[in-house]
């Protein structure tokens, strides 16, 4: 094809316009399964009264013994690896460089030195930084001028990830932003997990927000506002969550990820049942599992919940794709499901209700399930039964509580026998007709 000069000239100049779109990406490699960790937001807040309350305060002695939790009491080893530093951790004011510095009286070692002992304990270290001019808890902020020599700065301090916050920024400077932090952590060479608030300050949906290019700047990302320490502010979450959905489920994927914030099993405001309600919600929604909670007395019921290994590998699952809600009844029961890798996948039954468990009866046909058997194991009450596509069956779930489920099809051997050298077509496929 015959192509004038001035053809040429603009497809160079389209190619040239296109470069820096290249360099923005984020190539880090890190969090091809939702990040797991430890943060301090939601149980210790901005206390930095540590004369009067020493064990609480945000100060280096609260990461060490949540480092040290971490480490010997069964936690690293099931992938909750993040030590994380929220907000009210830095000075009120940059040192001679102009560079961000803890707090000397909190944080006498510094951070460095304390992603150092993090490091130790075969840890990671994430950090929080803003936007704006100011933190949301009024500390200094990383504006636009300032990207550069903070990102430079937690890349010297070895720090693994950076929460990054919004208050005090406006939407011009946000779209500037967190691309920018994005290429300046790329450019220290350090991987660092990029987390990012800016679609929860622009309200978490297309048009303003653009999920496509957040896939490709950061890791994972708030798309919602703070969650509370109540059963409230959990349906809160999971309202929005499941009923935008549509708009979230494409932009999660390996590597990044829909953050619907800290998991407060632990604290003070949620029981048993609704504990076990937000881990089973939070695997189907492949988030990121930030406990906020204090690991030096959480109770041996709220540990067992966190330390539940098949709710863990369900929210771990390599595939990264993230479940939805399948049905909503009248009667306040809803089903969500999610598909795993290796033909697997989970359900979880729900109950809004206030009154008493509820005996929910559907089938696996019902939840559009492919013809076959399954093997369907119970992740909080680990037992397993086997059923066919087409039998009824009944759960019990609790008020605010969930039946969780891993779905595997039995193994496929025996049936193969009478089916040598082929493909039996009876083998049994978790995903439900209606995604294929
Ligand atoms: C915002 C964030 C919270 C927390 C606080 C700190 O509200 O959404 O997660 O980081 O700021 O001030």
């Amino acid at each position: 094809m015959f192509v004038s000069s001035a053809g040429m000239h603009v497809a160079v100049l389209l190619f040239a316009a296109a470069l820096p779109l290249t360099t923005v990406a984020l190539d880090n490699g890190l969090m091809k399964t939702p990040p797991m960790g430890w943060l301090a937001w939601e149980r210790f807040r901005c206390d930095v009264d540590c004369e009067h309350d020493p064990k609480n305060c945000i100060s280096e002695n609260l990461f060490i013994d949540m480092a040290d939790r971490l480490a010997e009491d069964g936690w690293k080893e099931l992938g909750y690896v993040y030590v994380n530093i929220d907000d009210c951790w830095s000075s009120m004011d940059r040192d001679k460089e102009g560079r961000l510095q803890s707090d000397p009286k909190r944080f006498p070692g510094g951070i460095h030195k304390l992603a150092r002992y993090v490091h130790d304990r075969g840890l990671k270290l994430g950090i929080y930084g803003d936007m704006g001019t100011h933190t949301c808890g009024g500390y200094p902020g990383t504006p636009l001028d300032k990207i550069k020599i903070d990102a430079q700065t937690f890349a010297d301090w070895e720090v693994d990830m950076l929460k990054y916050d919004g208050c005090y920024s406006n939407v011009t400077e946000q779209e500037q932003g967190y691309p920018l932090m994005s290429e300046a952590l790329n450019a220290t060479g350090r991987p660092i997990g990029y987390s990012c608030s800016w679609p929860a300050y622009q309200g978490g949906l297309p048009p303003k927000v653009n999920y496509t290019q957040l896939g490709k700047i950061c890791n994972l990302w708030r798309n919602y506002g703070d969650i509370q320490d109540s059963w409230d502010s959990v349906l809160n979450v999971i309202d929005w969550f499941f009923n935008n959905q549509e708009v979230l489920i494409p932009a999660a994927g390996p590597g990044r990820w829909n953050d619907p914030d800290m998991l407060l099993i632990g604290d003070f405001g949620l029981s048993m049942d609704q504990s076990r309600a937000q881990m089973a919600l939070w695997a189907i929604m492949a988030a990121p599992l930030f406990m906020s909670n204090d690991l030096r007395t959480i109770s041996s019921g709220a540990r067992s919940i966190l330390q539940n290994k098949m709710a863990i590998t369900i929210n771990q699952d390599p595939m990264g794709i993230q479940g939805r809600r399948i049905v909503k009844e009248k009667n306040g029961i809803e089903v969500f499901w999610r598909p795993l890798s290796s033909n697997a996948s989970a359900l979880v039954f729900f109950s809004r209700r206030k009154d008493m468990p509820f005996r929910y009866q559907t089938s696996l046909s019902k939840l559009n399930y492919t013809t076959g058997s399954y093997k369907a194991f119970d992740v909080f009450a680990e037992k397993t039964v086997m059923l066919k596509d087409s039998t009824d069956f009944v759960v019990s779930v609790n008020p605010s509580g969930v039946v969780m489920w891993y779905l595997s099809a039995p193994a496929k051997r025996h049936l193969r026998q009478f089916y040598k050298g082929g493909r039996s077509r009876d083998e049994g496929n978790a995903i439900p007709s209606f995604i294929l």
